[in-house]
């Protein structure tokens, strides 16, 4: 019988072909969406390295080009599909060159079956649940088969894949894969499978090597962090997972999403509140403000049990910062829904928000809802939105005035001479200040605030 090998014999076996080749061979990943698929995308970066690859940015020089892709909205998959045929011409002129395309895309079968039959110049596809078969599938292509397609559905990626980490100071962690809760707008849970935790043992002693390596902070990945644990025998849930990691030795700020309103109550902030190295941030996508639209996106909570939640965050500390995502023009909207959401906002008054236009996906259930608002009136409302947050953030940043904040310094800032970074509230913050800042915490007294960021002085 055939004995498949293990990752780590398929990636010795490709390193083989590949040293062996007279140039080096130079490979591109571009990740799409979430952080998520970042954080795949910094997997499949440490095969590439394992495998004897060297890493670019520019796709046009390389042997291997991969696109990480996401399905959550539509434009992104139109992009996806344009890059593919900016790639083609370059692959004309290398017949050599190798394309892959990963990611939730390719568990949507209609993106397989266009693959198939446009797109024939693609070599290999694999879906997010089959990303460490890559070296084997890579090693196929490079041993001479001509189209290879692994889209399973499977259980878990092994652990103990590196990541080659974009950031020498900033590190994800994901704690679960997939989603249970088919929001009814959404590709996630037909794309990503359902909900997998990792064992704690194993998010520990990541967390443990990348405190000791100096990373400063960590993020908790998955698409509902709350659920964590529900699927494993060892009864360790979310908060209990937080309060671990918060006992790692290290100075690092620990910080997570996404979390789903329905699972977040007052455990999990008594929670952060408790652990010291968690920001005091919760990021809880609400979605709408009307009661009636959160029913048709199945999200199985009401606006005043969500503000529940925030109520009782506010009551220990009153300036808990508060950052959501908000869908505008889900099907049929109507103006007092919208309303309602612009209500919440101002109740709610949140740090950040991300907020989106409906965009239809096919094969979830509000695809099949009528909808007769328009795209203008959309970007109407889209408009109004962002106006409002503008309002609210301008506001309520100034809350930070005379205050001193501990930052970890992200890079440059916009004006000549300052750097900016992240307050455990998940605040921008500017300040003057030089390169060699970035990575460390440094202590700012803040003296102003704008509408995407308070700023400030450092002071020792
Ligand atoms: N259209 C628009 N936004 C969407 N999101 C998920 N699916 C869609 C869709 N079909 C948004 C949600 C989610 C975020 C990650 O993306 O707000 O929280
Ligand atoms: Fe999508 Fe809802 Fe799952 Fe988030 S919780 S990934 S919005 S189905």
């Amino acid at each position: 019988m055939n004995q498949e090998k293990t990752i780590e014999e398929y990636m010795s076996a490709a390193a083989g072909i590949i040293s062996g080749r007279n140039k080096p061979m130079t490979a591109c990943v571009h990740s799409y969406g979430c952080q998520l698929n970042f954080s795949d995308g910094e997997k499949i970066k440490g095969m590439l390295l394992k495998m004897g690859c060297v890493l670019t940015d520019k796709p046009e020089d390389a042997g291997i080009v991969i696109f990480n892709t996401c399905a959550v909205r539509e434009n992104a998959e139109d992009r996806v599909f344009g890059n593919l045929g900016y790639i083609k011409h370059y692959k004309e002129k290398n017949p050599e060159m190798i394309i892959c395309l990963c990611g939730c895309m390719a568990s949507l079968e209609h993106v397989v079956e266009k693959i198939n039959r446009s797109y024939k110049y693609v070599d290999i596809v694999f879906s997010s649940s089959a990303l460490d078969k890559f070296p084997k599938l890579l090693l196929e292509k490079l041993t001479g088969e001509k189209h290879i397609f692994d889209t399973n559905e499977y259980d878990m990626p092994v652990e103990g894949l590196e990541q080659a980490r974009d950031s020498r100071f900033k590190a994800s962690v994901p704690i679960m894969f997939g989603c249970n809760n088919f929001c009814t707008y959404c590709i996630v849970p037909y794309v990503r499978g359902r909900e997998r935790s990792r064992r704690p043992e194993d998010i520990i002693s990541e967390v443990k090597n990348l405190a000791a390596s100096g990373y400063k902070e960590i993020m908790l990945l998955g698409q509902n962090v709350n659920s964590y644990g529900r699927d494993l025998p060892d009864g360790v849930d979310f908060p209990g997972l937080l309060e671990l990691i918060n006992e790692i030795e290290g100075d690092f700020i620990i910080r997570f999403m996404s979390s789903h309103p329905k699972d977040a109550g007052k455990k999990l902030i008594d929670t952060i509140i408790r652990c010291e190295k968690a920001g005091k941030h919760l990021h809880l996508p609400v979605q709408s403000g009307s009661n009636d639209i959160l029913e048709k996106m199945n999200r199985k909570y009401t606006i005043e049990k969500y503000m529940e939640t925030i109520d009782y965050a506010r009551s220990i500390i009153p300036d808990f910062s508060f950052t959501t995502d908000i869908i505008v023009g889900f099907p049929n909207e109507s103006d007092e829904d919208f309303e309602q959401t612009l209500e919440l906002m101002k109740a709610v008054k949140y740090d950040n928000i991300y907020s989106f236009i409906y965009s239809k996906r096919s094969g979830t259930k509000a695809a099949e809802m009528e909808d007769r608002i328009s795209d203008e009136e959309k970007s109407r409302r889209m408009t109004k939105l962002l106006a409002l947050q503008r309002e609210i953030s301008t506001e309520s940043y100034k809350r930070f005035i005379g205050r001193t904040m501990r930052v970890l310094v992200d890079g440059k800032g916009k004006r000549e001479g300052t750097m900016t970074g992240k307050s455990g509230e998940f605040i921008i913050v500017e300040f003057e200040g030089d390169e060699s800042l970035e990575g460390s915490f440094v202590n700012v007294k803040i003296t102003g605030a704008k509408n995407w960021a308070v700023t400030g002085k450092i002071i020792n």
